[in-house]
């Protein structure tokens, strides 16, 4: 098949990250006689140094015109101040709601090999398979935002319709999967979450009266997720309890360097990102873990290309060279560690 994929390598260890990730994307396409089609573009910090827009029209275009998008990360310490204008994570959520990817899918699994790399007890983490759906273009991410000389506002809003289409997504992914969805809100405060709850009743009774919802606040989802995390399967948040969620879960499977992320909307463009941020305290050193963006690439080939065989290909190779212990210092330990490089040569290797 041809397909068009925008790169993003963008800011800190992302362009390391990508590197590895394009690599298993062209012998991938090369095996399997595909045609790839991969456009870099600046992206985040990196474009507002060469254009002052973290997001730059040609990006923005090539972007909405690709079968798919790949990103690294964004950000850091030199566009971070208080007082800046213009940041680049400003550009990470402008792509999001132009491309209209609303649901972000986060697995989470462990790896056997990897029961000893996290700080929980290995029989807590046995056997974990869950998946977060997280609410991406909405709330208070994009609510009102003011500052005035001695108070901040942030707005949350919610409507009817965006609820109910991330709740859709999130139950048709429970139906393929443990039938289990938990919903999660904060609705003994926020006025948002009771309209959340409400619909997602509703929703849930009227069109999937096959999958048992559970509501649990999230104070309450933060502790069961490290108190019982093999108990959850599909998980459904607005995009702030997401966010924080996700990088609690990214420590059942040991490093926030190992989960990948899907986000769709409506059509089968996706943009696909790991989970961890720009990594500014290691980034040139080239020891960022990879796995993250070769698993973002493999639901890539998924769910934006339909390639199957190949994103489970992709995937089993990771799990082998994570079981031969091709693992960066943030997984290593005590063991030895290898560089980013050399963890996508053990990727390659067995592709
Ligand atoms: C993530 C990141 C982003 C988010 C930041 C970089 C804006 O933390 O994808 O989880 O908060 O969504
Ligand atoms: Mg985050």
């Amino acid at each position: 098949m041809k397909a068009h994929i925008a790169v993003l390598p963008g800011d800190g260890i992302g362009p390391e990250v990508m590197a590895e990730g394009v690599r298993c994307l062209r012998a991938l396409a090369e095996r399997h006689g595909h045609t790839f089609t991969l456009t870099e573009l600046p992206f985040g910090g990196a474009a507002i140094d060469l254009t002052g827009n973290p997001l730059p029209e040609r990006t923005l275009h090539t972007c909405l015109a690709a079968d798919a998008v790949l990103l690294g990360a964004i950000g850091g310490p030199k566009w971070s101040a208080p007082e800046a204008k213009v940041r680049p994570e400003q550009g990470l959520l402008a792509l999001r709601r132009a491309l209209g990817v609303y649901a972000n899918l986060r697995p989470v699994k462990v790896h056997p090999a990897l029961l000893g790399a996290s700080s929980l007890k290995p029989e807590v983490l046995e056997g974990i398979d869950l998946i977060f759906v997280r609410e991406l273009t909405g709330g208070i991410y994009f609510g009102e935002k003011r500052r005035e000389a001695s108070s901040a506002t942030d707005v949350c809003t919610y409507t009817v319709e965006e609820i109910e289409r991330i709740v859709r997504s999130a139950a048709r992914l429970a139906q393929q999967r443990r039938r289990k969805l938990v919903s999660i809100d904060k609705a003994n405060v926020l006025e948002t979450s009771r309209l959340w709850r409400e619909v997602t009743t509703r929703l849930m009774r009227a069109e999937f009266p096959d999958v048992t919802l559970e509501h649990m606040l999230v104070d309450s989802a933060a502790m069961h997720l490290i108190r019982r995390p093999r108990d959850f399967d599909v998980l459904v948040t607005e995009n702030m309890f997401g966010d924080i969620l996700t990088d609690e879960a990214s420590m059942l499977a040991g490093s926030l360097g190992l989960l990948p992320s899907a986000s769709l909307g409506e059509g089968r463009r996706g943009l696909y990102e790991p989970i961890h941020g720009s990594a500014p305290d290691i980034a040139g050193r080239g020891i960022a873990n990879p796995y993250g963006t070769i698993l973002s690439a493999a639901l890539l080939l998924r769910h934006s290309l339909g390639l199957t065989a190949e994103a489970d290909r992709l995937e089993k190779a990771v799990f082998e060279a994570i079981s031969a212990r091709a693992l960066t210092p943030d997984l290593a330990g005590a063991g030895e560690a290898v560089t980013t490089q050399v963890a996508g040569d053990a990727v390659l290797n067995r592709l």
